[in-house]
Protein backbone atom coordinates (compact mmCIF):
# COMPACT_ATOMS: atom_id res chain seq x y z
CA UNK A 1 0.00 0.00 0.00
CA UNK A 2 1.77 3.47 -0.79
CA UNK A 3 2.59 5.79 2.07
CA UNK A 4 -0.04 8.12 3.10
CA UNK A 5 0.62 11.63 3.76
CA UNK A 6 -0.88 13.64 6.59
CA UNK A 7 -0.40 17.34 7.31
CA UNK A 8 -0.70 18.33 10.80
CA UNK A 9 -1.09 22.15 11.44
CA UNK A 10 -0.84 23.58 15.02
CA UNK A 11 2.74 21.62 15.25
CA UNK A 12 3.64 23.71 18.13
CA UNK A 13 0.39 23.53 19.94
CA UNK A 14 0.16 20.38 22.76
CA UNK A 15 -1.82 18.17 20.78
CA UNK A 16 0.37 18.53 17.38
CA UNK A 17 3.27 18.13 19.16
CA UNK A 18 1.60 15.33 20.80
CA UNK A 19 1.34 13.71 17.47
CA UNK A 20 4.56 14.34 16.83
CA UNK A 21 5.75 12.10 19.93
CA UNK A 22 4.17 9.33 17.72
CA UNK A 23 5.55 8.84 14.50
CA UNK A 24 8.28 6.31 14.65
CA UNK A 25 4.74 4.06 15.78
CA UNK A 26 3.86 4.98 12.26
CA UNK A 27 5.82 4.16 9.97
CA UNK A 28 3.46 3.62 6.75
CA UNK A 29 2.55 7.46 7.43
CA UNK A 30 4.65 10.53 6.12
CA UNK A 31 3.83 13.06 8.67
CA UNK A 32 3.92 17.05 7.80
CA UNK A 33 4.01 19.13 10.87
CA UNK A 34 3.22 22.77 9.85
CA UNK A 35 3.24 25.47 12.47
CA UNK A 36 1.74 28.93 11.73
CA UNK A 37 4.24 30.08 9.84
CA UNK A 38 3.90 27.57 6.88
CA UNK A 39 -0.04 26.76 7.44
CA UNK A 40 -1.55 30.29 8.98
CA UNK A 41 -5.26 29.16 9.75
CA UNK A 42 -5.39 33.25 9.22
CA UNK A 43 -5.39 33.20 5.90
CA UNK A 44 -7.81 30.40 4.19
CA UNK A 45 -7.66 31.88 0.45
CA UNK A 46 -4.18 30.36 0.44
CA UNK A 47 -5.48 27.07 1.45
CA UNK A 48 -5.85 25.07 -1.45
CA UNK A 49 -2.78 26.04 -3.24
CA UNK A 50 -0.88 25.31 -0.06
CA UNK A 51 -2.82 22.03 0.48
CA UNK A 52 -2.08 21.25 -3.60
CA UNK A 53 1.21 21.52 -2.77
CA UNK A 54 1.73 19.77 -0.30
CA UNK A 55 -0.82 16.58 -1.38
CA UNK A 56 -1.93 15.01 1.78
CA UNK A 57 -4.54 12.56 1.75
CA UNK A 58 -5.47 13.34 5.58
CA UNK A 59 -5.26 16.83 7.47
CA UNK A 60 -5.18 17.08 11.01
CA UNK A 61 -6.19 20.03 12.07
CA UNK A 62 -5.33 20.89 15.51
CA UNK A 63 -4.22 24.57 15.13
CA UNK A 64 -7.04 26.76 16.74
CA UNK A 65 -7.20 30.00 18.55
CA UNK A 66 -7.63 28.93 21.82
CA UNK A 67 -7.15 32.08 24.23
CA UNK A 68 -10.78 31.70 25.59
CA UNK A 69 -10.72 35.26 27.57
CA UNK A 70 -9.04 36.98 24.76
CA UNK A 71 -11.84 35.51 22.50
CA UNK A 72 -14.05 37.96 23.50
CA UNK A 73 -12.24 41.13 22.44
CA UNK A 74 -10.31 39.46 19.71
CA UNK A 75 -13.39 38.61 17.64
CA UNK A 76 -12.62 39.04 14.32
CA UNK A 77 -9.43 36.80 14.25
CA UNK A 78 -10.87 33.98 16.79
CA UNK A 79 -13.79 33.98 13.63
CA UNK A 80 -11.35 33.84 10.97
CA UNK A 81 -9.09 30.58 12.91
CA UNK A 82 -11.87 28.95 14.81
CA UNK A 83 -14.92 29.54 12.18
CA UNK A 84 -14.18 30.56 8.48
CA UNK A 85 -10.80 28.32 8.69
CA UNK A 86 -12.51 25.12 9.40
CA UNK A 87 -15.87 25.81 6.92
CA UNK A 88 -12.33 26.47 4.03
CA UNK A 89 -10.59 23.24 5.00
CA UNK A 90 -13.65 21.24 4.65
CA UNK A 91 -14.40 22.54 1.35
CA UNK A 92 -11.24 21.60 0.10
CA UNK A 93 -10.72 18.39 1.57
CA UNK A 94 -13.94 17.90 0.03
CA UNK A 95 -12.52 19.14 -3.39
CA UNK A 96 -9.20 16.83 -3.51
CA UNK A 97 -10.96 13.21 -1.52
CA UNK A 98 -8.99 14.45 1.58
CA UNK A 99 -9.87 12.77 5.05
CA UNK A 100 -10.03 16.05 7.50
CA UNK A 101 -9.93 15.18 11.33
CA UNK A 102 -10.48 18.88 13.23
CA UNK A 103 -10.79 19.40 16.98
CA UNK A 104 -13.94 21.42 18.97
CA UNK A 105 -14.42 22.11 22.13
CA UNK A 106 -16.74 21.47 25.38
CA UNK A 107 -17.82 24.78 25.22
CA UNK A 108 -20.11 24.08 22.43
CA UNK A 109 -22.26 23.39 25.51
CA UNK A 110 -24.09 25.91 28.00
CA UNK A 111 -22.80 24.12 30.98
CA UNK A 112 -25.68 23.54 32.80
CA UNK A 113 -27.02 20.02 32.47
CA UNK A 114 -26.71 17.53 34.87
CA UNK A 115 -25.76 14.51 32.78
CA UNK A 116 -22.84 13.83 30.46
CA UNK A 117 -23.41 15.71 26.90
CA UNK A 118 -23.91 13.15 23.60
CA UNK A 119 -22.54 14.16 20.67
CA UNK A 120 -26.17 14.97 19.21
CA UNK A 121 -26.62 17.70 21.80
CA UNK A 122 -28.04 20.67 21.04
CA UNK A 123 -25.27 23.59 20.82
CA UNK A 124 -25.76 26.47 22.79
CA UNK A 125 -21.84 28.01 23.13
CA UNK A 126 -21.08 29.22 26.54
CA UNK A 127 -18.68 32.43 25.65
CA UNK A 128 -17.70 33.54 22.40
CA UNK A 129 -14.50 31.13 21.87
CA UNK A 130 -17.48 28.07 21.96
CA UNK A 131 -19.69 30.18 19.71
CA UNK A 132 -16.49 29.97 17.04
CA UNK A 133 -16.24 26.22 17.31
CA UNK A 134 -19.78 25.61 17.28
CA UNK A 135 -19.99 27.53 13.87
CA UNK A 136 -17.32 26.18 12.73
CA UNK A 137 -18.71 22.76 13.39
CA UNK A 138 -22.19 23.59 11.90
CA UNK A 139 -20.66 25.20 8.71
CA UNK A 140 -17.99 23.10 8.04
CA UNK A 141 -20.29 19.89 8.15
CA UNK A 142 -22.58 21.75 5.84
CA UNK A 143 -20.25 21.91 3.41
CA UNK A 144 -18.08 18.55 3.41
CA UNK A 145 -20.58 15.80 6.12
CA UNK A 146 -17.74 13.24 5.94
CA UNK A 147 -14.91 15.45 8.08
CA UNK A 148 -14.36 14.34 11.43
CA UNK A 149 -14.91 16.35 14.10
CA UNK A 150 -13.45 14.95 17.79
CA UNK A 151 -14.82 17.57 21.08
CA UNK A 152 -12.50 17.58 23.77
CA UNK A 153 -11.62 18.73 27.05
CA UNK A 154 -9.14 20.85 30.11
CA UNK A 155 -6.41 18.95 27.67
CA UNK A 156 -3.33 19.25 29.79
CA UNK A 157 0.23 18.15 28.46
CA UNK A 158 3.86 18.32 29.63
CA UNK A 159 4.26 20.82 26.47
CA UNK A 160 2.87 24.30 25.76
CA UNK A 161 0.26 26.20 27.94
CA UNK A 162 -2.70 24.71 30.22
CA UNK A 163 -3.86 24.29 33.64
CA UNK A 164 -1.25 21.50 34.95
CA UNK A 165 1.05 23.44 34.07
CA UNK A 166 0.30 26.45 35.50
CA UNK A 167 -0.13 24.87 38.38
CA UNK A 168 2.80 22.99 38.76
CA UNK A 169 4.57 26.82 38.77
CA UNK A 170 2.34 28.20 40.86
CA UNK A 171 2.47 25.62 43.45
CA UNK A 172 6.31 26.04 43.81
CA UNK A 173 6.18 30.28 43.87
CA UNK A 174 3.53 30.28 45.95
CA UNK A 175 2.38 29.07 49.43
CA UNK A 176 -1.21 28.89 49.09
CA UNK A 177 -3.61 28.92 46.24
CA UNK A 178 -7.45 29.46 45.61
CA UNK A 179 -8.54 26.88 42.74
CA UNK A 180 -12.50 26.66 41.76
CA UNK A 181 -14.06 23.95 43.00
CA UNK A 182 -17.46 24.35 41.17
CA UNK A 183 -16.45 23.66 37.88
CA UNK A 184 -17.22 20.06 36.93
CA UNK A 185 -15.24 18.17 33.84
CA UNK A 186 -13.03 15.53 31.85
CA UNK A 187 -9.56 16.22 31.88
CA UNK A 188 -7.90 15.01 28.33
CA UNK A 189 -3.93 14.26 28.31
CA UNK A 190 -2.85 15.35 24.51
CA UNK A 191 -0.92 12.39 24.26
CA UNK A 192 -4.09 9.65 24.66
CA UNK A 193 -6.20 12.15 22.30
CA UNK A 194 -3.27 12.00 19.63
CA UNK A 195 -2.96 8.46 20.24
CA UNK A 196 -6.99 8.19 19.48
CA UNK A 197 -6.90 10.09 16.70
CA UNK A 198 -4.49 8.15 15.09
CA UNK A 199 -6.52 4.70 15.87
CA UNK A 200 -9.62 6.66 14.05
CA UNK A 201 -6.86 7.18 11.19
CA UNK A 202 -5.94 3.61 10.71
CA UNK A 203 -9.85 2.35 11.28
CA UNK A 204 -10.51 4.47 8.23
CA UNK A 205 -7.66 3.60 6.15
CA UNK A 206 -9.25 -0.20 7.44
CA UNK A 207 -12.78 0.76 5.26
CA UNK A 208 -14.54 2.16 8.72
CA UNK A 209 -16.58 4.51 7.69
CA UNK A 210 -16.42 7.18 10.45
CA UNK A 211 -17.38 10.50 10.06
CA UNK A 212 -19.30 13.68 12.06
CA UNK A 213 -18.93 14.52 15.77
CA UNK A 214 -16.83 12.28 18.22
CA UNK A 215 -16.39 13.18 22.05
CA UNK A 216 -13.04 12.19 23.63
CA UNK A 217 -11.74 13.33 26.96
CA UNK A 218 -10.46 10.62 29.68
CA UNK A 219 -12.32 8.48 32.21
CA UNK A 220 -13.31 10.21 35.55
CA UNK A 221 -15.14 13.42 36.12
CA UNK A 222 -13.14 16.06 38.50
CA UNK A 223 -13.11 19.92 39.59
CA UNK A 224 -10.64 22.15 38.99
CA UNK A 225 -9.87 22.35 42.96
CA UNK A 226 -9.24 18.09 42.68
CA UNK A 227 -7.34 18.57 39.85
CA UNK A 228 -4.53 20.41 41.39
CA UNK A 229 -4.74 18.88 44.90
CA UNK A 230 -4.22 15.70 42.68
CA UNK A 231 -1.05 17.85 41.09
CA UNK A 232 0.06 18.67 44.29
CA UNK A 233 -0.19 15.06 45.60
CA UNK A 234 1.65 13.58 43.19
CA UNK A 235 4.55 16.25 42.35
CA UNK A 236 5.17 16.00 46.53
CA UNK A 237 4.18 19.94 46.96
CA UNK A 238 3.25 21.81 49.62
CA UNK A 239 1.48 24.54 48.87
CA UNK A 240 -1.89 25.19 50.36
CA UNK A 241 -4.76 24.66 48.00
CA UNK A 242 -8.08 26.40 49.09
CA UNK A 243 -11.38 25.66 47.07
CA UNK A 244 -13.40 29.20 45.90
CA UNK A 245 -16.26 29.07 43.58
CA UNK A 246 -16.66 30.62 40.30
CA UNK A 247 -17.59 34.18 41.30
CA UNK A 248 -15.03 34.55 43.44
CA UNK A 249 -12.63 33.92 40.19
CA UNK A 250 -14.41 36.62 37.39
CA UNK A 251 -13.29 35.69 33.84
CA UNK A 252 -13.22 37.96 30.60
CA UNK A 253 -15.43 34.70 28.90
CA UNK A 254 -18.05 32.61 30.72
CA UNK A 255 -16.62 28.94 32.15
CA UNK A 256 -18.99 26.15 32.24
CA UNK A 257 -20.20 24.82 35.61
CA UNK A 258 -21.09 21.33 34.01
CA UNK A 259 -18.49 20.70 31.14
CA UNK A 260 -18.78 16.42 31.41
CA UNK A 261 -18.33 15.03 27.89
CA UNK A 262 -20.10 11.69 26.60
CA UNK A 263 -17.88 9.62 25.13
CA UNK A 264 -19.19 6.10 24.51
CA UNK A 265 -19.64 6.83 20.50
CA UNK A 266 -15.57 6.69 20.66
CA UNK A 267 -15.25 3.93 22.59
CA UNK A 268 -17.68 1.84 20.94
CA UNK A 269 -16.71 2.58 17.21
CA UNK A 270 -13.24 2.46 17.43
CA UNK A 271 -13.05 -0.22 20.42
CA UNK A 272 -11.17 2.42 22.50
CA UNK A 273 -10.34 1.68 26.01
CA UNK A 274 -9.79 5.50 27.14
CA UNK A 275 -7.46 5.92 30.61
CA UNK A 276 -8.66 7.41 34.21
CA UNK A 277 -7.31 11.16 34.07
CA UNK A 278 -5.23 10.36 37.15
CA UNK A 279 -3.35 7.59 35.22
CA UNK A 280 -2.60 9.93 32.57
CA UNK A 281 -1.57 12.95 34.81
CA UNK A 282 0.26 10.66 36.48
CA UNK A 283 2.22 9.42 32.88
CA UNK A 284 2.28 13.48 31.90
CA UNK A 285 4.11 14.56 35.89
CA UNK A 286 6.74 11.68 34.87
CA UNK A 287 7.34 13.47 31.45
CA UNK A 288 7.86 16.29 33.21
CA UNK A 289 10.14 15.07 35.65
CA UNK A 290 12.42 13.71 33.11
CA UNK A 291 12.52 16.44 31.22
CA UNK A 292 13.77 18.02 35.26
CA UNK A 293 10.82 20.68 34.98
CA UNK A 294 9.28 19.22 38.03
N1 LIG B 1 -6.52 23.28 25.36
C1 LIG B 1 -7.73 22.89 25.80
O1 LIG B 1 -7.99 22.81 27.00
C2 LIG B 1 -8.81 22.52 24.81
C3 LIG B 1 -10.08 22.22 25.29
C4 LIG B 1 -11.09 21.88 24.38
C5 LIG B 1 -10.80 21.85 23.04
N2 LIG B 1 -9.57 22.15 22.58
C6 LIG B 1 -9.32 22.11 21.13
O2 LIG B 1 -8.38 21.08 20.87
C7 LIG B 1 -7.55 21.45 19.75
C8 LIG B 1 -6.08 21.35 20.14
O3 LIG B 1 -5.85 22.25 21.21
P1 LIG B 1 -4.44 22.41 21.93
O4 LIG B 1 -4.68 22.24 23.36
O5 LIG B 1 -3.39 21.61 21.23
O6 LIG B 1 -4.22 23.97 21.66
P2 LIG B 1 -2.90 24.83 21.84
O7 LIG B 1 -1.90 24.11 22.67
O8 LIG B 1 -3.35 26.20 22.24
O9 LIG B 1 -2.34 24.88 20.36
C9 LIG B 1 -2.99 25.57 19.35
C10 LIG B 1 -1.98 25.82 18.26
O10 LIG B 1 -2.64 26.54 17.23
C11 LIG B 1 -1.73 27.49 16.76
N3 LIG B 1 -2.38 28.60 16.10
C12 LIG B 1 -3.05 29.65 16.64
N4 LIG B 1 -3.44 30.49 15.68
C13 LIG B 1 -3.01 29.95 14.50
C14 LIG B 1 -3.10 30.34 13.15
N5 LIG B 1 -3.68 31.48 12.80
N6 LIG B 1 -2.54 29.54 12.21
C15 LIG B 1 -1.93 28.40 12.55
N7 LIG B 1 -1.78 27.99 13.81
C16 LIG B 1 -2.33 28.76 14.77
C17 LIG B 1 -0.96 27.96 17.98
O11 LIG B 1 0.24 28.54 17.57
P3 LIG B 1 0.84 29.79 18.36
O12 LIG B 1 1.04 29.33 19.76
O13 LIG B 1 2.09 30.09 17.60
O14 LIG B 1 -0.20 30.88 18.28
C18 LIG B 1 -0.77 26.65 18.72
O15 LIG B 1 0.43 26.02 18.32
C19 LIG B 1 -8.02 22.85 19.33
O16 LIG B 1 -8.97 22.75 18.32
C20 LIG B 1 -8.70 23.38 20.58
O17 LIG B 1 -9.67 24.36 20.28
C21 LIG B 1 -8.55 22.48 23.44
Amino acid sequence: MPIKKILVTGANGQLGWSLSQLTTQYPSFEFIFADKSMFDLSKPALFESLIQKIAPQIIINTAAYTAVDKAETEKDLSVLVNTSAVVELARVAKLHDIVLITFSTDYVFNGLAKTPYLTETKREPVNFYGETKANGEALALEVNPHIIIIRTSWVFSSHGNNFFKTMCRLMKERASLNIVSDQIGRPTYAHDLAKATMQMIVAIQQGKPLKGIYHYANQGVTSWFEFAQKIKQNAGLSCDIFPIVTSQFPTPAKRPAYSVLDTQKIEQELGLEIPHWEASLLDCQKKLAEQNII
